[in-house]
Parts: C-alpha cells; structure tokens; sequence
C-alpha cells in the first residue's frame, strides 16, 4: 500500500536548508522502526544523520559510506564501526558475511545505486530486515521539466518494482516543498545541499534560463520508504 504525506517547509535559507529535508526523512525513517534493533548497517552513512537521530543506543552499529570526509566526521562511540565501501562496487557487504545485523538502514543514498537491482539483490543475501528512504523522479520535478531535463533518478513505481522482487516490503511515498526567499537561495542550495548527487546538471547558460522561467518559489522533493517489519 502506498501512502503519500505531504509537508511544506516555509521560508528556508540556503544554509539551514542544506540538511533539513534528509535530517526530516531520517526521523520518518526511524519512526517505522518499532523494535529498537541492536545490530544495525547504516548504508551511506554520510554525517552520521541515522545514528545521531536514533532514540536508543544500539549495542554495534556498522556504518559504510565512501566518501571518507563523511566517515571522519561520523559520531565514533565504543559501539560504532566505521567502513569504507562504494554499493556501486560488486561485493561491497561482503566483508559483513559473517555479521548478524538486526535491520539495514539507508537514508538518501541508494538514489545514487547505478545498479539497483544489484545492489538490492546483495542486501538481500544479508537476510536481514530493510529500511530505505530513497529520492525518486519526483524531486526538482518542476525544475527539470522548465529546463527540458529528463529525469535524474527513478520513479516511485519503478523503486517499489524493484523493491518488491528483493523484499517484503511497505511503501510510503513522502513529497516536501522547501520554499526560499529568494530564487538565488534556490539554486545555492540545489548547488551545495548534495542533492544532486554533485553532479552539475545545467551549464551556467541554463541555470540562468531557469532562474528566470522557474515558475515556482519552492523546490519540489519526493522520497519513498522502503520497510520490511521484522
Ligand atoms: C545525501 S547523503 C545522506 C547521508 C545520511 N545517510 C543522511 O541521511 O543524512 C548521501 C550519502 O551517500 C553516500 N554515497 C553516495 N554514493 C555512494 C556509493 N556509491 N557508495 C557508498 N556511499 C555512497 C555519500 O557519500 C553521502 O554520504
């Protein structure tokens, strides 16, 4: 069953907006988490947004990124393992074969899988119970389509396809809107907030086009969670 929940976030700056939307899926995220789980697999870890937003402490909690500026400053406690580990990679978890985790955690990363369907199928060797939250097509929708882009990342209906091979999961699609003073505060977040996955997706001619026909004094986001109940 898909469920779609809205929320508007009013009069963001650039700078407080550059980790509001993820930092709000991370809580939505966890909230599905009833158990309270003490082997956990952060995947993408960045920051360290999961396991600073959790409300219990888990006994080890493993987290992998591959950005190793995001690793340095990951909360390190007695309980944290910290790796470094590319999911485009094949194999990436196997060094976690002989781990018991008790649930998989990835926060706004896996959008950036190049193989989903793969990266799936690995974490799903791992017999052990999911929680995704990933960026769909739907974010910057208005955005790409005033600049005549496709779409960067997948559709919700292709993730849950996708999903439902691996896994026997719920769905629930959330859709935020980040509204910005001003069209200037937009695009600096969109250049510096990571969203786009640091890739530069217009030329400076574009970017100007679109600030002038951009029909909208927010920016458009769609996440859909993927949970497994254990
Ligand atoms: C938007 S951040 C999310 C970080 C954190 N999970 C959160 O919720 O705030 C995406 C993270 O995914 C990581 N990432 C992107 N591609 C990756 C890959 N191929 N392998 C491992 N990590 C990757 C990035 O380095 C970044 O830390």
């Amino acid at each position: 069953m898909i469920n779609v929940q809205s929320q508007f976030c009013k009069n963001a700056n650039a700078y407080e907006s550059y980790n509001i939307i993820q930092n709000r899926v991370v809580k939505k995220l966890l909230e599905k988490i009833a158990e309270s789980p003490q082997y956990i697999l952060d995947i993408g870890c960045g920051s360290g947004a999961v396991y600073k937003s959790m409300t219990w402490h888990p006994k080890k909690f493993v987290a992998v990124d591959f950005a190793e500026e995001m690793l340095k400053i990951h909360p390190k406690d007695e309980n944290t393992e910290l790796y470094i580990a590319d999911f485009n990679q094949k194999g990436f978890l196997e060094k976690f074969e002989d781990y018991r985790f008790e649930r998989i955690i990835s926060s706004s990363a896996l959008q950036w899988g190049d193989n989903l369907d793969d990266i799936f199928g690995q974490i799903s060797l791992l017999n052990t119970p999911i929680s995704f939250a990933i960026f769909t097509s739907g974010t910057f929708k208005t955005l790409l389509k005033t600049a005549s882009i496709p779409p960067l990342l997948r559709s919700k209906d292709t993730l849950i396809e996708l999903s439902q091979k691996y896994f026997d999961a719920e769905h629930e699609v959330l859709k935020y809107s980040l509204e910005f003073a001003s069209v200037r505060d937009m695009f600096q977040y969109m250049k510096k907030s990571g969203v786009g996955g640091g890739r530069n997706i217009l030329s400076v001619k574009q970017m100007r086009e679109l600030m002038n026909n951009y029909p909208l004094n927010y920016l458009e986001f769609e996440i859909i969670l993927i949970h497994e109940k254990s």
